[in-house]
This record gives C-alpha cells, structure tokens and sequence, in this order.
C-alpha cells in the first residue's frame, strides 16, 4: 500500500469520514459503505497465541474475545492518543488502516481523503501524530473535533449546542456560522466509561457476594440506563456463588448515571453564558444530544428542565448516535474546500 499506482485516476478517489472514539470507532464512505468496530488493537503476546489466534493483529469484538492472549491497547482512552507508548501510536495506525480496509473495494489502489473526528481534547493535544497514523494510506487529510463532525453532518451551523457524550469524554461544541475555535469547545472527563466504574463501585457495596466485571456492568448501563425516574425497578442477573440470581440495581443505576450529569450541566451553561448575550436564547433552543451517552432515558427531560431555569431550551439527540460523526465528517470532507486539506 505503499507507492500509489500511476492508474489511478481522479476518479477512484475514496472519500472517508472517520470517528476514532474511546470505545467505538466508525468510518462512513462516500462508496455508501459504513461500519464500526469497537476501539480495541491487539497484538498476540508470543508465538503460542500467535498460533492460536492465526494472525498477526486482532480488532474490536475480535479481539476482546481472546483478550486472554493479546496485548490489548483502547488507544484513545482518556481522548488522548497516549504520549510516550509506541504502541498506542502504532494501534491507533492500525485501527485507521482497519477501519479503511472494511469499507475500501478489494483494488485498493484508491486515493483516499479522510476526514478524521477525535475527541475535542486529543484535537488539541496530538494532530501530529494523527498525521503520521494516516500518511501511510491516504493523500489528504483533515482532522476535526467530533461534536463539530456531528453538527455539521445535522446542519446545525449557527446558533446550536452540540454535547457529545462518549465513553472517555463528553464534547461540547458551540456553533455560530463559522468554523468553531478552540473557545466555542469544552471536554469533561466524566462520560460512559465514569458511569461504569460509578455503577461497578455501588454494586460491589450493596451486593459484595455478586459475581460481575465491568464488561457485564456496562451492558447492565446499555439496558437500563436512566436520569429521573423510572416506572419500573431495574433487575438484572448476577451470579452468585456459580448460581444465577436476580439483583435490584435501581438506586445504584440511578446514582451512577446522575453522577456525569453535574459537569455537563455546568460546562452547558458555562459556554452559553460566555457567548455573545444577544443569541443565548437562541443556542438554548438548540441543544443536540449525540454519542452513546445520549441514550441514556430521561436525559434530554432533565437537560430541558435544569437548563430551562435559565431561560427556554430545546434539547432533541440525533437520529444516528453511533454513525453521526463519521458521517458528518464525510459531509464535511465531500464540501470541503481545497485550502482545508492537508496534503501527505
Ligand atoms: N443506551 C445507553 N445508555 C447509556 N450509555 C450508553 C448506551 N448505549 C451506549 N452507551 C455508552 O456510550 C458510550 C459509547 O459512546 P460512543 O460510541 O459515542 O463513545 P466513543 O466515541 O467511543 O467515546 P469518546 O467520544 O469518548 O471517544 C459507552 O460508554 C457506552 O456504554
Ligand atoms: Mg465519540
């Protein structure tokens, strides 16, 4: 993949829109083709497992499932292409190229221009080594925060809010009309991932005898996560001692997802109240919800209500969660205009 064939013409250009995310990747292309994975590279730990996996890389599902014989990197933890470690550096190569590999037609000798979204903190911190990590098979590149891949993808351009909760970090991403600066931005630490080792905590208190790991517990999150109240009492199945046993996890559910609820309503209310006076009212009524986090039940209730004592708002999600910042991102690199991309 390395010298571009002299065919190739204008023509078999790939366009590619990119999310890199914590816990879940996407790529959507302008041939029609998406798909995800979820964030995880693994490389086997010695020539036995190498033997037993048959090949030289696995990821997402894939490899969580043989996690017991891999080394295994989640590269953007924390939104953070982690400095210092080769290997984070190389995984998040790898699962670029990945991501590319699943939706490129078998001739892979397409150009290929990629618009990448990352999580607002890491756009600040590492574009460098974003840059390395896709010279490699794409000519042009251009990296963008991801909530302003997700409202460019819903047209949200002027006058809205987009809070993008993940699982390293919730985005927020004021847009006015223009290209949004680094002021317009704001990243909390406390997302998906928070709420899992929150809800992990209050269980091991509660029911110490129960038998789970934070894999389970994050399913328990993706069924039954709520903010308010809920019509009905949580109650999952939780091994104990070997035996299968209903447990009620109402409160704790309801303590862990309340627990991300804090920062976003003060980082939300932080960024309007510094914006110019006159159009508050207006980003107020314009509050997007996008990431996994959005589907938490009753949010968007408690964002209209908390934040409508500051005056009237409008808080709806967008209808693709899981493919709105790469497919925004591949709006964003089919109107680009030419200065923007960088060539590589
Ligand atoms: N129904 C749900 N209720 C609550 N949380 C959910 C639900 N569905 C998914 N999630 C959570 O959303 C998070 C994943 O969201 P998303 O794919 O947007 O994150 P990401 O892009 O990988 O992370 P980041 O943007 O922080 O890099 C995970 O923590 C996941 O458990
Ligand atoms: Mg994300």
């Amino acid at each position: 993949m390395t010298k571009k064939s002299a065919k190739t013409t204008a023509d078999e250009k790939l366009l590619v829109g990119i999310d890199l995310g914590t816990s879940r990747s996407a790529i959507s292309a302008d041939n029609g083709k998406k798909k995800w994975v979820e964030s995880y590279v693994g490389w086997p730990r010695d020539f036995i497992s190498r033997k037993v996996v048959g090949k030289p890389m696995l990821f997402g599902e894939e490899a969580v499932e043989h996690r017991l014989s891999l080394d295994m990197y989640r590269p953007l933890k924390n939104g953070v292409i982690k400095e210092g470690t080769a290997r984070d550096e190389e995984a998040v190569k790898e699962l670029i190229r990945h991501l590319i590999s699943l939706v490129q037609p078998s001739r892979n000798d397409s150009k290929i221009r990629a618009v990448v979204g990352v999580p607002a903190e890491s756009f600040k911190v590492n574009k460098v080594a974003l840059k390395k990590a896709v010279a490699e098979f794409s000519e042009a590149l251009f990296v963008v925060s991801e909530p302003f891949a997700v409202a460019y993808g819903v047209g949200a351009l002027d006058n809205a809010l987009v809070i993008d909760i993940g699982a390293g970090t919730v985005d927020f991403c004021i847009m006015h009309g223009t290209v949004p600066s680094e002021e317009d931005q704001r990243t909390v630490l406390t997302a998906g991932d928070y709420i899992d080792q929150q809800l992990f905590t209050f269980l091991k208190d509660r029911y110490p005898e129960a038998d789970f790991n934070l894999n389970m517990i994050r399913r328990f999150k993706e069924e039954h996560s709520f903010v308010g109240t809920v019509d009905k009492d949580v109650e999952v199945e939780i091994p104990v001692e070997g035996k299968s046993t209903v447990h009620n996890i109402t409160d704790e559910m309801k303590r862990a997802c309340d627990s991300i609820l804090p920062a976003i309503v003060e980082s939300t209310l932080e960024l309007i109240a510094k914006f110019d006076p006159e159009y508050q009212d207006a980003i107020r009524g314009n509050i997007i919800l996008a990431g996994g986090g959005s589907q938490i039940r009753g949010l968007v209730e408690y964002l209209e209500e908390t934040i409508g004592e500051y005056g009237p708002t409008k808080v709806r999600v967008v209808d693709d969660p899981l493919f709105g910042g790469a497919d925004g991102a591949l709006e964003l690199a089919k109107e680009m205009p030419e200065e923007y991309w960088t060539e590589l």
